[in-house]
């Protein structure tokens, strides 16, 4: 698994399932992961987990993220990700949500870099040669950064990449992500494969962080929010010769084309999941229409979106 200059999609939970995922990676996407499971309900309760582990042979390379903080299930989890032949498995280590840290998981973690390294090495006996990743926050505090730590220790370990979004866990989301952050971990570790994460929003950002980071990769969550077209201007601007004045492309694409896949996207979440499926779609929708005239008015009207007939009909009428 070679992640050198690739973009990758975050994982997000509640966002990045199956379908998602393909209409990313056909539109510019290199790599895909899933949002993330419990490696303990894995285990306990391997169908309800099967929800969040289905994928396609087209999405491909695709990772399985896990979170736990007990070695053991890692591993056994780990053997199991594997066994359903994903291309690598991730480990939570950046999740700030109490319903996760207070399990010891997710961010969690971040304080206890010697249990980070257990982790991993959990993960690499028990997953039989699949490549083990890592995904962290800066640390638990912004007193308290331990990126550095935690970074040693999974890759002495045996981790094949870490990603780094550099917020802590009492940030959240607000405030920027210190990309100065991901460019101390790369000098720290110029050899291992450091993926760069938070706040790459618009088409030259992959570039410029990148530029500004010397990381090895990029990932790309909330940009991607209904506008899976954002890898393809990215990698126009990564291709683009080195100081040559790009004009910046149009982050989506013409009308007609972002109508299907709107309609595609909706069409396939009604045929796995049925009206459950075409209420997810709202969400969907009011991220789709971000910057269109009207959206606000057309965001009022989703909460009536709820069989396929009526979610054709909304997309008909606004995109
Ligand atoms: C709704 C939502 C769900 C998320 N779920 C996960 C998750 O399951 N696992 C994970 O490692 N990070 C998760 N994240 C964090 C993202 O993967 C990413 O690190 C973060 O959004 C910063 O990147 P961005 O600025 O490109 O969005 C989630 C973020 C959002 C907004």
């Amino acid at each position: 698994m070679d992640f050198r200059g690739k973009l990758i999609l975050a994982p997000m939970a509640g966002i990045t399932d199956t379908t998602f995922r393909l209409l990313c990676r056909e539109n510019g996407a290199d790599v895909v992961m899933t949002e993330m499971a419990s490696a303990k309900g894995l285990l306990m309760q391997p169908e309800r987990s099967r929800r969040f582990l289905e994928y396609r042979e087209a999405e491909r390379p695709i990772g399985a993220q896990l979170f736990g903080a007990v070695p053991g299930e890692i591993g056994e989890a780990a053997g199991r990700i594997r066994e359903f032949g994903f291309d690598f498995v991730d480990i939570n280590m950046g999740c700030p949500v109490r319903k996760v840290t207070s399990g010891g998981s997710g961010a969690a973690i971040l304080s206890d870099p010697a249990l980070a390294g257990k982790l991993v090495a959990a993960a690499v006996r028990g997953g039989g040669g699949i490549p083990v990743t890592v995904k962290i926050r800066s640390g638990a505090g912004n007193e308290s950064e331990t990126y550095l730590e935690v970074a040693q220790a999974v890759f002495g370990a045996g981790a094949a990449a870490v990603t780094l979004h550099p917020r802590t866990r009492r940030q959240m989301f607000s405030g920027l992500a210190d990309w100065s952050r991901i460019a101390a971990l790369k000098r720290e570790f110029p050899d291992r494969v450091i993926i760069g994460n938070g706040d790459v929003r618009l088409p030259g950002d992959a570039f410029r962080m990148i530029a500004e980071t010397g990381c090895d990769a990029v990932m790309i969550g909330r940009a991607a929010l209904g506008n899976p077209w954002i890898f393809q201007a990215m990698r126009r601007q990564l291709l683009a010769p080195a100081g040559a004045e790009t004009p910046l492309p149009p982050d989506a694409p013409p009308s007609g084309e972002r109508r299907a896949l709107i309609l595609r996207h909706g069409e396939e979440m009604h045929m796995r999941l049925g009206d459950a499926g075409t209420r997810e779609m709202r969400k969907h929708l009011a991220w789709y229409s971000r910057g269109i005239p009207g959206a606000a008015a057309f965001r009022g009207e989703l909460v009536r979106v709820g069989t396929l007939d009526g979610f054709r009909a909304a997309v008909g009428r606004f995109f």
